[in-house]
This record gives C-alpha cells, structure tokens and sequence, in this order.
C-alpha cells in the first residue's frame, strides 16, 4: 500500500514508519519539522519505497495514497503554547485538509488523538464513554480543543462523505527519539539524571501518569487502522505511577545521589490519568507489553548516545 504518515519525521510518526517501511509499504513522510527531525527518518532517505515531503499541513496538498496516518501536531506543552493560534490552525485546518484529501482519494484515515480530549478528569479510569472535563480557555485548550474539533472533523466526514476514518486516543507515550527539550516528565528526568542535576517534581509528585513505551503503542496503531472499529479507542498503558515513582526510578537508573526538588505545578495539570484499554483488548486483541523499567533503560540508552554522555 502507499501510505501517507503526516509528522513522520516526529517522536512517534518516525516509530511507526519504521514499522511501516520493514512491512513493505511505500512510504511517504509528510512533515514541517517545527518539532521533527531528519535524523529520525534518516535510515529512509535512500530506500525507494520512502518519499519525504517538506510541507505544513495547514495548506492542502494534493497526492495518491490508500492509507492517511494522521500524526503532524506538536505533542508537548511546550511546543503547543509556543505559537498556540498555530497549534489551532494545525488541529483544525491541517485535519480538515488531511481529510478533504481522504475524502478525495478514498483513502483510510487514522487520527492521532490524546488523552487530553478527557482533560481534568472526574473519572477514572478513562472509558472511550467519558466526554471530558476540559477548560476551554485554558493555556492548554489550543491543544485540548483542538483535538476535540479534529476528533468532531472526523466523525462529521465519516457521517457525511462516507471517509473511512479510525480514531486512538493516546495515553503519555514515552521512548528512543523523544526531544531532550521537550518538557515532557519522562525526557525531564532523563535529562537532569544524564546531566547530574536535581530531578524536577511538581507540586508533591502524588498526580499519577501511566506510561506506554512507544513499540506497544504503534503495535495498537496498526491492529486499529487494520481492524473494522472505527473508535475512538484508548491506547495506553494502563500501569499507573505517581510522579514522584518515576522520579526515583529513573534516578535509581542513572544517577541514584541525585536530589528530588519540588515546584509549584503549572495550571490545569491533570492530577490523574489512566486509560480504561477494555475496548482495545477486546476490540484489538492488544495490550501493553513493555514494562516501564525495561522502556526505561531502552530510552535511558537512546539519550545517552544523543547527549553524548558516558555513563555516570
Ligand atoms: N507522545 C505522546 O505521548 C502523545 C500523546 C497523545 C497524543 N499524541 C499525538 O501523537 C502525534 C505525534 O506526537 P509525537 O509525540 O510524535 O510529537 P512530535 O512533536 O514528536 O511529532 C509531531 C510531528 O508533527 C510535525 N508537525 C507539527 N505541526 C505540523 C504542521 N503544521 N505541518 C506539518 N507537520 C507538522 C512536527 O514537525 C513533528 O515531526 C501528535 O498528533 C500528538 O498530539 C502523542
């Protein structure tokens, strides 16, 4: 098949073109690389079956494919509130140009989604059912809403023109590629354990996260794009740990002298997030199988080679 990943130079669009390129597809990378890297598709560049194609998903562009994995958005509070007017335009024009080409070459599209659809959650654990409890003008809306209205986009073009559509929504992935910049808990840690700085905790550490290491998550996109569901489902690993868990596991890997501080948590954290992956495992026969101290050391390794530290 010819398939279109859009933020395939990314964290997680690289992950799954590599599963994509190894299955024997023809690739083609589409990405504006705001927050990707070449580095990441680089073992691609020269295959034939790889295009990569420089573009911001804001604007139409037209091609022939069969398959739209639809990933191009910046994942990271830092990278979302950078340019958060952007990060609308991305959500919402780049998906409706996404689908407007689905629609036009009758091809099957896959949205990345996110937990963060659920916001603030009352629930919990998080079922597909929850409709959320999100602050619509929140510093985090941009991105929040902007996958709610991408989720919207999708299932209007699947109700009205017939698109062919699958929607996951993802649980905090973590694992090799990550940007050491990005702000993300996992990355954070990692890189002050790597540069023997105290690890950061906000507030005191009791919110929770559950973790999925990024080979399981793009297993669950693939079963889902492949299966009849349509969604949303939940992808995520349902393993969950207090930050301050996290903390010590990553200092105990890397560096075990290294202080915890504390600091004020930025507003509209979410205090808990655990994803209900019922759905996923009776729908999709899936379900995490990387445990966290094993994607741990598998991501630790991956940083250390790109910060270019010995071990400590
Ligand atoms: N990593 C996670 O834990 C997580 C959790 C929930 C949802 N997601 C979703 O998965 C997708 C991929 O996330 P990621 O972690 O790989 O993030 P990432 O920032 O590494 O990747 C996003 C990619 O999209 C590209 N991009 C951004 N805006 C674009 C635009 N306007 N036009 C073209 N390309 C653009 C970036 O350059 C980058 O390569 C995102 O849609 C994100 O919302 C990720």
């Amino acid at each position: 098949m010819r398939i279109l990943v859009t933020g395939g130079a990314g964290f997680l669009g690289s992950h799954l073109i590599d599963r994509l390129m190894t299955a024997g597809h023809e690739v083609i990378c589409l990405d504006n690389f705001y927050t990707g890297n070449k580095r990441n598709i680089q073992q691609w560049l020269d295959n034939h079956n790889f295009e990569l194609i420089r573009h911001d998903i804001t604007e139409p562009i037209r091609l022939e494919v069969d398959q739209i994995y639809h990933l191009a958005c910046p994942a990271s509070p830092v990278h979302y509130q950078y340019n958060p007017v952007k990060t609308v335009k991305t959500n919402v024009m780049g998906t409706l140009n996404m689908l407007g080409l689905a629609k036009r070459v009758k091809a099957r599209f896959f949205l990345a989604s996110t937990s963060e659809v659920y916001g603030d959650p009352d629930v919990h654990p998080q079922s597909e059912e929850y409709r959320g409890n999100v602050n619509p003008i929140g510093l985090r809306a941009c991105y929040d809403e902007g996958k709610r209205i991408a989720e919207t986009l999708a299932f209007d073009y699947y109700r009205q023109n017939k698109v062919d559509i699958r929607v996951v929504r993802i649980f905090n992935t973590y694992g090799p590629r990550m940007l050491e910049n990005d702000g993300r808990v996992v990355s954070n840690f990692i890189v002050q354990a790597l540069q023997g700085k105290p690890l950061t905790v906000y507030g005191d550490g009791s919110q929770t996260r559950s973790f999925c290491y990024a080979s399981d998550l793009i297993e669950g996109f693939i079963r889902l794009m492949n299966s009849d569901y349509v969604g949303p489902v939940n992808i995520g690993n349902p393993g969950e740990y207090t930050i301050l868990q996290l903390a010590e596991a990553v200092r105990d890997m890397i560096n075990p002298n290294a202080e915890i501080i504390h600091e004020p948590l930025p507003s509209d954290d979410p205090r808990r997030r655990r994803p209900d992956i019922t759905k996923a495992k009776t729908l999709l026969d899936w379900e995490p199988t990387v445990p966290l101290a094993e994607g741990l050391k598998l991501t630790v390794e991956d940083f250390r080679k790109r910060m270019g530290n010995a071990p400590i």
